[in-house]
């Protein structure tokens, strides 16, 4: 598994994957219109990349491709949020419970640790395991409120 830096032929893969392996709720906040890899949320999830990672003036966040043997197989982010940094990670449902994940947030952890945040944190939700398994298996301590669960790990 590797991490590739977003960009515009990166952001082609991804999308592939996504279409392919993911469902748009995974992968993209909510957009209007019937549901599905409509051609309507296909241009709404690269502009979603675009506007949070590719174009400076509104970037928030750092992307990377999710690469398996040179295939896109999902995404992982990190986003700041003040004095901490805030992780995000899909995978492809065929790539799904191989261990991937745990290597993403290995690397997700290191990267944030290279940074000067102090906080390494993330949201999922109570019925996602396979989340939960991930951040309480980096040491983070996992909050659940109603259906939310934030995870928090002290950075030193
Ligand atoms: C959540 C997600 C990133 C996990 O990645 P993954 O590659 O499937 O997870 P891994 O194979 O590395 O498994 C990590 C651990 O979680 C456990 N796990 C993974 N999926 C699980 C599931 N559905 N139910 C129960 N446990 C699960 C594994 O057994 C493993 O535990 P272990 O360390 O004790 O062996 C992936 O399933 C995914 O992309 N899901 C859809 C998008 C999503 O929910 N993203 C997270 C939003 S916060």
């Amino acid at each position: 598994m590797i991490l590739t830096p977003l960009d515009e032929p990166a952001l082609a893969r991804l999308l592939e994957a996504a279409v392919a392996g993911a469902d748009p709720l995974e992968v993209m906040p909510p957009a209007d219109g019937p549901p599905g890899w409509t051609a309507q949320r296909r241009a709404a999830f690269l502009e979603f990349h675009r506007a949070r990672s590719l174009r400076p003036e509104t970037a928030v966040e750092r992307t990377w491709v999710v690469d398996v043997e040179g295939t896109a197989v999902g995404a992982a982010r990190l986003e700041r949020h003040g004095d901490a940094v805030e992780a995000g990670i899909w995978l492809s449902r065929d790539v799904r419970g191989r261990g991937i994940g745990k290597q993403v947030t290995a690397s997700l952890l290191d990267l944030a640790k290279d940074s000067d945040a102090t906080r390494f944190v993330a949201s999922t939700t109570a019925d996602n395991r396979g989340a939960r398994t991930l951040l309480s298996g980096i040491g983070a301590s996992l909050a659940t409120e109603g259906d939310d669960v934030a995870a928090e790990l002290p950075l030193s």
